[in-house]
């Protein structure tokens, strides 16, 4: 009896030292392979995953946009589809657009994605990030540069207009911006005033020359991205809220910039432009 204990226990204190041998290499592993963090003090903080920029065409002169609009997505699995048949509806879920998102990436091969709105749907959303994540999260997968702006139903759920866009503006592979930036308030001179600009998500993406053509540190098709607003009451009347003076007066400003030719270092430096 006595020594069928000790047995036990000695097999115990195995099983014991065998656990915490397996549990080191999961913890090293993770630690070296698949945590991409960066320890400032004791704040954890999260690099940003970036695709190749600056965004350009390529060799045979093409770039392709997939444009995608009203996702509405809410919490995922347990949000049903609306407006399908009575008999789909058991089987539809916000899982069917993330697939169908995939599977148009894949299939079309796109250099750039644009989400124009309506991302999310606040009354479905419980947790307007964790909604974001999920919606953009074939994008973020794909590894494709993308950009997004909001529509009304965004910014329903948890987070406002401005919160959203800067959540955006800082997930893998995103070169959402929240507003107009350097890029413009370098020329306030000039009769630019983006200091003040109405709305979350304006801004201006160049699409440079193919690699290694004439056009190659040369911005060749402005993307212009407009917040075109929430809900309002004017006049008493609740409608649709609509582009400002502020926004027209900063995409006249880009619209009439030349087509420079930017440096190579500013072209191949690490931030977007
Ligand atoms: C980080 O350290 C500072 C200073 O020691 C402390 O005040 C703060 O609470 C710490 N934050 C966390 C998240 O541990
Ligand atoms: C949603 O996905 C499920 C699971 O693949 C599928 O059975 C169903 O037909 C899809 N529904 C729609 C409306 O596409
Ligand atoms: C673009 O810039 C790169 C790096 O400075 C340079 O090597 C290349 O010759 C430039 N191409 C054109 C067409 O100006």
């Amino acid at each position: 009896m006595e020594s069928d204990t000790k047995k036990a226990e000695k097999n115990w204190k195995h099983s014991l030292l065998y656990l915490t041998f397996i549990i080191t290499i999961i913890h090293l592993t993770h630690q070296t392979n698949f945590s991409r963090k960066l320890i400032i003090g004791n704040e954890t903080v999260r690099i940003k995953k970036t695709s190749d920029l600056p965004l350009r065409f390529r060799s045979d002169g093409t770039f392709k946009i997939l444009q995608v609009a009203d996702m509405h997505y809410g919490n995922g699995m347990v949000t049903r589809c609306k407006d399908v048949l009575a008999s789909e509806f058991e089987f539809c879920s916000d899982l069917n657009t993330t697939r169908f998102l995939k599977r148009i990436i894949q299939a079309e091969s796109p250099d750039f994605i644009a989400f124009t709105g309506d991302n999310i749907y606040g009354p479905s959303s419980s947790d307007a990030a964790e909604s974001l994540f999920q919606a953009f999260g074939p994008a973020m997968e794909s590894r494709l540069p993308w950009a997004a702006i909001l529509g009304n139903h965004d910014p329903e759920s948890s987070m406002n207009r401005e919160e959203l866009m800067s959540l955006i503006s800082l997930m893998d592979y995103s070169v959402s911006q929240i507003n107009p930036s350097a890029d413009c308030l370098a020329d306030s001179a000039k009769g630019c005033t983006p200091s003040k600009i109405d709305g979350f998500g304006n801004y201006n993406l160049r699409v440079y020359g193919a690699p290694g053509s004439m056009l190659a540190n040369s911005s060749v098709l402005n993307l212009l991205f407009l917040d075109s607003g929430d809900r309002v009451v004017y006049q008493g009347i609740r409608t649709y809220d609509w582009i400002k003076d502020s926004q027209l007066h900063w995409l006249r400003h880009v619209s009439q910039e030349p087509q420079v030719t930017l440096t190579g270092t500013r072209a191949g430096s690490s931030s977007i432009y």
